[in-house]
């Protein structure tokens, strides 16, 4: 179900609020073109107001966003329009910091940004969520591993390219593996990212994940993978990439026991 996103629409997914009219009006104006919202009916909901005018039809409700489905010019797209009541006074900062990883393989493709929206691709696949789900028993936990290589691949490369995530220790709804392809893991909401030399990415997907939620199912030794992240923490480029190839044969060779 498609509904263009027009005046007489915001006012409805912005309940008679000025300011969120003033943001959706803002982004329609910028865009410039015929936007449709791709809306199912599970997502297309009266909030239960007296009025029973308003509208919930996001894609996705974060406590700093609104994510859409949208459709431009007949191709799908993610429009993340920030909450007239977010903390986050901009999204400028993760349009900037997409725009700067768009040639990387592992980050939604950005199109357009600004203070209020981003406009970026639709990453279709399986979140880690749902894979942790799927696999999380001791029988098939080893199905989890060519995701885990992957994506500690993908945050070796984000930390040499000197941005941290800052919540990727708790990646399950971040990671987008692109078209269930556990070799394409995309990653997503860069909102409270920086640029820093000092970036910990890794180790928080190390610490978040592997020790914290996925060791009552892995026998992994925890001093082990500190060592590892130790040492990773103050190597050079070169070693790191050594390192991050241990720690995925290490990984590899323990879960598949
Ligand atoms: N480019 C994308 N392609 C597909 N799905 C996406 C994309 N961007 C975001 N999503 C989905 O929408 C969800 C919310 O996006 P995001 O985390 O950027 O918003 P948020 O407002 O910061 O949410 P939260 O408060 O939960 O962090 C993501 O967890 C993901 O499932
Ligand atoms: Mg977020």
């Amino acid at each position: 179900m498609l509904y263009i996103l027009d005046h007489r629409l915001i006012e409805k997914i912005c309940c008679g609020n000025t300011e969120c009219i003033d943001i959706y009006r803002g982004v329609l104006d910028d865009l410039g073109r015929e936007i449709y919202i791709a809306a199912n009916t599970s997502t297309y909901t009266h909030h239960a107001t007296s009025s029973s005018r308003c509208l919930n039809m996001y894609f996705s409700k974060g406590y700093s966003s609104h994510i859409y489905k949208v459709v431009i010019e007949n191709e799908l797209y993610i429009l993340k329009v920030r909450r007239h009541d977010s903390k986050r006074e901009t999204l400028y900062i993760e349009g900037k910091i997409l725009e700067i990883l768009n040639s990387w393989d592992h980050s939604p493709r950005v199109y357009r940004y600004s203070h209020n929206y981003i406009l970026m691709e639709f990453v279709r696949g399986v979140l880690f969520r749902e894979i942790v789900g799927l696999f999380r028993s001791r029988d098939h936990v080893y199905k989890i591993m060519p995701y885990l290589e992957s994506l500690i691949i993908a945050l070796c490369e984000l930390d040499s390219m000197n941005i941290d995530h800052k919540e990727i220790g708790f990646p399950y709804k971040h990671v987008i593996y692109r078209d269930n392809d556990p070799r394409k893991p995309v990653i997503v909401d860069f909102e409270s990212a920086s640029i820093s030399t000092n970036t910990s990415n890794l180790s928080r997907f190390i610490g978040g994940t592997i020790i914290r939620h996925l060791s009552s199912v892995i026998d992994l030794d925890n001093n082990s993978l500190i060592n590892y992240m130790r040492n990773y923490k103050n190597a050079d480029q070169t070693a790191r990439k050594r390192i991050c190839l241990d720690l995925i044969d290490y990984l590899g060779s323990n879960i598949s026991l």
